[in-house]
């Protein structure tokens, strides 16, 4: 089968289409025969070595999120998954392929008005957003800024945010043409990266942190609370404390906050939800597999409004179970 793998660290030219062998379902497990994957701003990190200290080889596979359909079922997993069409999270990596292999208890099975591009679209970045918001104690009424907000989670933030009744919606963007669509998505109010000229956030959901981070806890009213979700600024300063504590008197809170933390039955049925709730999959580009190079350069110019997306092409039926 075709897969796409990182055969050097660094720019998009490191990715190589290979063949590899199909993987067997392990136990617990299912093979799904991709229909769509996502491309995300961690696979980008992976590629380009940031997060090299998690020990990724040469030869890795990248894609968390896949759509398709159930092929094969590893033992101890209930054979009514087969032929199924499915939303699944691999894991690490292993999502840029023809077929992947994935935990049953990841698996979502898609409704019939979600087709596999906008599963992957929805999916983990509507439940990050999801969990990041619930992280913080966002409540119906509070003010909220966004901070990335035009990647996959802040799209979904924005939304989530919207519909759960915020008081105000501010998102930090990098042009005007972006804060417009993020204003069709419920933005009240369009920021620069910076967020320049804005204060007075109950909740900051920050997709970015890097070096400006600190800056942000200014922007916060009293008892505020910042939630870190992503990193695409890179870490934040080592002194981040020392902002935090100059508002001392204003009870701020900052957090981190990964969905590794939440039980996969929780974020397997917050995935359902998101699918089920009417909200917008804004998808940037739909790209062959083959051309998961370009979709990176995409990405590495900062291109991307939403969600870019691999597809097969292929659509396979169930072929038993594993070892059958
Ligand atoms: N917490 C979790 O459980 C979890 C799960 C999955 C992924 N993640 C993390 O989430 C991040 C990816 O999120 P995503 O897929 O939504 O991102 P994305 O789609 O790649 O991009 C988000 C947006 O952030 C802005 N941005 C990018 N780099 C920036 C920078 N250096 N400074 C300021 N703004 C910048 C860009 O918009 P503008 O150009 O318009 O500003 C970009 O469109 C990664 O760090 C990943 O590790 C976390």
């Amino acid at each position: 089968m075709k897969a796409v793998a990182v055969q050097e660290f660094g720019g998009p030219e490191g990715l190589a289409v290979v063949d590899l062998p199909v993987p067997d379902p392990a136990g617990g497990q299912v093979l799904i025969s991709t229909e769509a994957i996502g491309v995300g701003g961690v696979d980008m990190l992976i590629r380009n070595g940031s997060l090299a200290a998690y020990g990724f080889q040469p030869g890795h596979v990248l894609g968390g999120e896949i759509a398709g359909t159930v092929a094969a079922v590893g033992d101890g997993v209930d054979p009514a998954w087969l032929g199924q069409r499915v939303w699944a999270f691999t894991g690490i990596g292993g999502g840029y392929a023809e077929q992947a292999v994935a935990p049953a208890e990841t698996l979502v099975p898609l409704p019939p008005a979600v087709t596999p591009v906008d599963a992957v679209t929805l999916g983990s970045s509507g439940m990050v957003a999801h969990f990041g918001l619930r992280h913080v104690h966002f409540a119906p009424g509070e003010s909220v800024l966004v901070r990335g907000a035009a990647g996959g989670i802040g799209i979904m933030a924005v939304q989530l945010a919207a519909r759960g009744g915020a008081g105000a919606i501010a998102v930090t963007t990098s042009s005007p043409e972006r804060g417009e669509r993020l204003r069709e998505l419920g933005a009240t109010q369009v920021l620069g990266r910076d967020g320049g000229g804005a204060e007075g956030f109950d909740v900051i959901l920050d997709i970015v942190a890097g070096p400006e981070l600190p800056s942000f806890f200014g922007k916060l009213n009293p008892n505020g609370r910042l939630v870190v979700v992503g990193v695409l600024g890179g870490e934040p300063p080592a002194d981040l404390g020392k902002e935090l504590f100059a508002g001392f008197r204003r009870s701020l809170s900052f957090a981190t906050f990964s969905a590794d933390t939440v039980p996969m039955a929780e974020r397997s049925a917050a995935t359902a939800d998101v699918f089920a709730g009417g909200l917008r999959a804004v998808v940037h580009e739909v790209l062959p597999l083959e051309q998961a190079e370009a979709a990176h350069r995409k990405l590495d110019a900062g291109e991307v409004f939403g969600r870019l997306v691999l597809t097969t092409g292929k659509v396979s039926g169930a072929r038993g179970t594993a070892g059958a």
